[in-house]
Formats: structure tokens, C-alpha cells, sequence
């Protein structure tokens, strides 16, 4: 997706062109400054976006919009009036003047029903909402940035939640992580039966 402006400029960025954005750190982008940039689906203008949070917040405005558009969602889950001031974490990748790639995650409380009924609460990491450009879709780019936030965040991928995952993501998981079996929640989360067969180190510090 491009823009009217160098996007790598505005961000430290790895050796992939990968930056992480924290929700905590966009405190200070009020809701009096969002609204008056709101545009139909929530998104800001590209005319008024000068200076670097604006910028910022014009590409993910774009992306999230972009994105709840490609899973056909009723309303945009990613805007930075949202995002800012939680404690999300967002993985944008960039080129030049332009966004590859989306991927947000975040903690959740899940109540999960196993296959014998029983019920446990979670607080995993969940992937929230995951997106590339549909021009560069299938050339690897979403599991560059799956694979950042892996490291980033120290978890591994059968520890993640997904938040109604599309069937593009399922295929994603089952190619890339061997990831496939789940019993369907009410909550439509999933959380795959790979869960509880693997943990880590980090997973028990995080789920103990
Ligand atoms: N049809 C079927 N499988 C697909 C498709 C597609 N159109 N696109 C990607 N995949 C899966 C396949 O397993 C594919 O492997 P293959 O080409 O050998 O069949 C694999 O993903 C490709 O891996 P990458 O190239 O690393 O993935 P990509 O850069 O395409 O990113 C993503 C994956 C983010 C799911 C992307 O396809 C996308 O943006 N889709 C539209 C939006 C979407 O559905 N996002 C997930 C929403 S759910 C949530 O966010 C919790």
C-alpha cells in the first residue's frame, strides 16, 4: 500500500525493513486529534497527515481498514485510536514509500472449553489481526513478520491464541507450523490441541 511519504524514515527498522510500534508508546495521540481526522471507516485523512504520528497513524488507519476489508469484517478492527495507549503490540513492514504487511498482537483472558467439557481460563498472546497487501501475498512476507514477532515476543507459535482466524491464516499456520488441530470455542478463538502437547520455558513463565 503506498504513501505520499518515505515510510522507512519514520521508524528504527530491522535488517527485514520490520518495526514494532507499542500501544503504550501512542499514549499521547488523544481522542480529540483522532476524531477530527476520522474519516467513514474510522480512518484519518492522507491531505492532513504532516507530521510523524500522523503519518504513522495514516498507515495504520490505512492497513487496519485494508485489512478488515480483505476478512470482510463489518467494521475495522485496527485503527491507532484503538490501538494507542493499549498494550498491544503492532509489526509493520515497510519498503520505501509503502506497507507490506500488518500484524497485531496482544493479550487476552479466553475461557476454554477442552473436548471433555472442562473449562480453563488462558491469558495468552493472541494474534489479533494479520494482514498483507493483497499484491504481495504468497511471497513469504506474512511469515517474515510471523516470524519476528515469534522472536520479539519469545513465544512459540502452537502457545498463540488466534482471534477468528480466516481460512488464509489457517492454511498459513498448517503450512508454515504444522499447525492443525483445534476444538472449536464459542469465543472463536482458537487455540490448537498443540498447545498443551509442547511447552517452552518462556511458555511456562508466561503460563505457568
Ligand atoms: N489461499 C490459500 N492459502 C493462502 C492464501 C490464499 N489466497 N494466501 C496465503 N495462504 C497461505 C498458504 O498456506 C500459503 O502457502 P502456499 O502459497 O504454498 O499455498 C501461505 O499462506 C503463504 O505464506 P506467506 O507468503 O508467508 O503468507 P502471506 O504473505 O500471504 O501472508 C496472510 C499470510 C497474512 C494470511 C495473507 O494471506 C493475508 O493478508 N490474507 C488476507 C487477510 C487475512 O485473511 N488475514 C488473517 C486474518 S485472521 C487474524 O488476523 C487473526
Amino acid at each position: 500500500m503506498e504513501f505520499p511519504f518515505d515510510t522507512t524514515r519514520l521508524f528504527h527498522l530491522d535488517q527485514d525493513g520490520i518495526t514494532v510500534l507499542s500501544g503504550k508508546d501512542f499514549s499521547s495521540y488523544s481522542g480529540v486529534t483522532v476524531s477530527n481526522k476520522f474519516g467513514a471507516r474510522g480512518t484519518t485523512n492522507a491531505k492532513s497527515a504532516g507530521s510523524a504520528i500522523e503519518q504513522i497513524a495514516l498507515m495504520v488507519d490505512r492497513m487496519g481498514d485494508a485489512s478488515s476489508k480483505a476478512q470482510q469484517l463489518p467494521q475495522t478492527i485496527t485503527t491507532m485510536g484503538r490501538f494507542a495507549g493499549t498494550n498491544q503490540r503492532l509489526y509493520l513492514k515497510v519498503d520505501k514509500n509503502t506497507v507490506q504487511g500488518l500484524l497485531k498482537v496482544g493479550e487476552r483472558t479466553i475461557f476454554y472449553r477442552d473436548f471433555t467439557g472442562k473449562c480453563k481460563e488462558l491469558n495468552p498472546v493472541c494474534v489479533l489481526d494479520f494482514y498483507v497487501h493483497e499484491s504481495l501475498q504468497r511471497m513469504g512476507i506474512g511469515n517474515l513478520l510471523f516470524m519476528n514477532m515469534l522472536k520479539h515476543e519469545r513465544v512459540l507459535p502452537n502457545k498463540l491464541a488466534y482471534d477468528r482466524p480466516s481460512p488464509k491464516l489457517l492454511k498459513f499456520l498448517a503450512k508454515h507450523y504444522d499447525l492443525v488441530n483445534y476444538v472449536p470455542q464459542n469465543n472463536n478463538f482458537v487455540i490448537y490441541e498443540a498447545y498443551w502437547k509442547v511447552r517452552s520455558a518462556d511458555a511456562e513463565l508466561r503460563d505457568p
